[in-house]
């Protein structure tokens, strides 16, 4: 069945929480939703406490009414099943329910997000909720979407009690097919003495003396994401069950500081994905992480649009200091999130608290009311979104794909490894910045991808592959498309097994290189480095002593024990070219060499712009849709076709279009037109 939105145009709203204040509010909410433009709202994210006042009793009498009022509000509800806060009484009757950290410690409620994933009772606790409320509002015509849970896994990813190593074990079972011997083998438990006889000896990875097995903890990640994906997948069956034709999404994280999901195998369980994002208040281009988020999240949904359910309209209040968000900012990360894909943009949340842990968050609506920054930017925003109705269901198509494996981000940043400074969303978006920068579209792909559609295929870091995601990756190269691999890449197999013979073990045929030994760089290192890249090239972070197997050099040390050592690679594999970067160049030559790569493989921006003028392009069925979002504090003019529009001012703008400091403007391009 085809579970799609039915909220007209882009949808835009927030979480609503109404049942945090009187209810002679409610009627202000709705009549200020209103005016902002205000059409789908999530409700019931946090309301276990108030719709189930003891196990079993169930008090509908508030969420009937506030369902009532956004219907007749025309404000459709994503009605939230409210399991992400067990209530206290829960607890009190189910204390294994508790989760424990990783250094024995049971935590206690009075928060969220605090029970033990594996729990019984919380699960059936949980399936129950969700059936009453869905059994109840299954009809209810203001429901048009269900919101599982809150955040899987934002407080509580892992569990390390006894119900935990139970079922961890029994995830063992399955993966090993019953074996203990495989599992054994697996982990390399010859080493230090770790050969398990019997499967009930094997535990979580909790605090230990000395450093865990790697694969123990590689097998306990992925079995923590699989953990809450069963609860997810066993709450959407219940909602489904009473109501087959409401579609169902869970808000995912694709953050900097999240990495607890394997979304890639969470994606293609849910009717509609969904995103949250915040800025990092030290970031000084967070631009940019709103760019890789969204063009991840995308891909996350096949291509398909996606819905922002959750960011800021200015501070957070989780981060050691929390930046507002200047002029016209607010603005141009939402549509930025449109601009990437998004047909719906959601705020945490409606109205800002006044008590509580979140009460320094901000709102739609400030503490201030209606006479203040935010909420002008919010009117404003709702105008622009219904201005851009006609951009709803339109895709983005790119030729650039990046490899993106939550496994080798867990692996490549487990302990022990060469050096602590390698971190793996850093590295994705070193090589995504510059892409970003010269308007290049992008998507993000499984090492095992089908990637027939593109011409060149970044690894940026993938230390762990498998052999068929290898296969897949040499095979594209191998075909006539251009692939670059980022050093320590290829290095072990899905067990975190070193690949034998020389780095990078997987690639290193393709790449026609062999390292014989790693040299990590520390913090301040930077050696020289020469060849077609920049005078004054220098490299950070990672070097090896590389020598060449069929490749050809294109930069090399120039200082330092590698000195004359190859450091970036160019390698002609098959009908097409396979390029080694075994360190990281600085930003500037990183740059000169990915444009050189995109240029040979005949890959053109989007539209050239301005620089800071951020350039994405969605293809409707008769128009393409350019957004083009000012980041700096110059106006400047871009080229568009003869017949364009601006929509957000409705104004023709024929072949160029303004764009103020700061500013975005949005072109529709009729297909086929000059
Ligand atoms: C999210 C969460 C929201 C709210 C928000 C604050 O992680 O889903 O409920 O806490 O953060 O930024």
């Amino acid at each position: 069945m085809n579970r799609t939105l039915s909220v007209p145009g882009i949808a835009y709203g927030g979480d609503y929480n109404p049942e945090q204040w009187p209810e002679e509010v409610w009627a202000e909410d709705v009549r200020l939703m209103r005016e902002a433009g205000v059409n789908m709202v999530s409700v019931g994210i946090f309301s276990w406490a108030l719709l189930e006042p003891a196990e079993g009793v169930y008090d509908f009498s508030r969420m009937d009414r506030i369902l009532d009022l956004l219907h007749e509000n025309g404000i459709a509800a994503d009605l939230a099943t409210p399991t992400a806060a067990p209530p206290a009484w829960f607890f009190r009757a189910h204390p294994q329910a508790l989760p424990v950290d990783h250094d024995g410690r049971t935590l206690s409620y009075g928060s969220r997000q605090t029970f033990c994933p594996s729990s019984p009772a919380y699960r059936q606790a949980a399936l129950r909720i969700a059936r009453a409320l869905a059994e109840r509002y299954a009809d209810h015509p203001a429901v048009v979407m269900w919101h599982v849970h809150n955040e899987y896994g934002c407080h509580n990813a892992a569990c390390y009690c006894d119900t935990s190593a139970q079922a961890f074990r029994s995830w063992l079972r399955a993966r090993y097919g019953d074996d203990l011997a495989a599992l054994n083998d697996a982990w390399g438990t010859t080493f230090w003495s770790q050969w398990y006889y019997d499967w009930d000896e094997i535990l979580p990875p909790r605090a230990t003396g000395a450093v865990p097995n790697p694969t123990h903890q590689l097998d306990w990640r992925r079995f923590c994401s699989d953990e809450l994906l069963s609860l997810c997948r066993a709450e959407r069956d219940v909602l489904r069950e009473a109501a087959p034709e409401i579609p169902a999404t869970t808000n995912f994280m694709v953050m900097y500081n999240f990495d607890a999901l394997d979304y890639w195998r969470w994606a293609p369980e849910l009717d509609i994905v969904s995103n949250d994002h915040y800025l990092r208040s030290t970031d000084p281009e967070s631009e940019i992480d709103v760019a890789l988020s969204g063009d991840l999240v995308r891909s996350l949904a096949g291509g398909r649009p996606w819905l922002l359910m959750e960011h800021s309209t200015g501070a957070v209040n989780w981060q050691p200091v929390n930046r507002a968000k200047g002029p016209g900012e607010l603005r141009r990360n939402a549509l930025a999130h449109v601009a990437h894909g998004a047909d719906g943009i959601a705020y945490f949340q409606w109205r800002a608290a006044k008590a509580g842990a979140e009460q320094w968050h901000s709102a739609m609506l400030p503490h201030t009311g209606t006479d203040s920054r935010i909420w002008q930017d919010v009117v404003r925003l709702g105008a622009d979104l219904k201005a851009l109705a006609e951009v709803r269901g339109s895709t983005r198509t790119a030729e650039v794909a990046v490899v993106w494996d939550w496994n080798a981000r867990w692996a490549l940043e487990l302990p022990s490894q060469p050096s602590e400074e390698v971190r793996y969303l850093d590295l994705v978006r070193a090589w995504y910045e510059p892409l970003w920068r010269s308007g290049v579209a992008v998507d993000f792909v499984r090492p095992d991808a089908d990637l027939s559609s593109y011409r060149l295929v970044l690894a940026p870091s993938l230390y762990l592959v498998d052999d068929a995601g290898a296969a897949n990756l040499t095979g594209f190269a191998a075909r006539g498309g251009t692939l670059a691999v980022g050093f320590h890449s290829g290095a072990v197999d899905e067990n975190c097994h070193v690949r034998l013979g020389g780095y990078p073990g997987a690639f290193r045929q393709a790449l026609g290189v062999r390292t014989d030994e790693l040299f990590p760089l520390l913090p301040g290192e930077s050696p020289g480095l020469s060849g077609e890249v920049p005078a004054g090239a220098t490299a950070t972070l990672w070097s090896e002593r590389l020598r060449l197997e069929g490749a050809e050099a294109i930069a090399s040390y120039t200082s330092g024990v590698l000195a004359g050592v190859p450091a970036v690679t160019r390698h002609t594999h098959g009908a097409g070219t396979a390029w080694y970067l075994a360190t990281r160049p600085d930003p500037t030559t990183l740059a000169g060499l990915l444009d050189r790569m995109r240029t040979e493989a005949g890959v053109e921006p989007v539209r050239t712009t301005p620089e800071g003028v951020e350039a994405v392009l969605r293809r409707g069925a008769d128009a393409d849709y350019l957004f083009l979002i000012n980041h700096t504090d110059q106006p400047a003019e871009v080229p568009v076709s003869a017949e364009a529009t601006e929509l957000l001012t409705g104004k023709p703008v024929p072949g160029s279009v303004a764009v103020p400091s700061g500013e975005v403007a949005v072109v529709r391009e009729l297909r086929g037109g000059s």
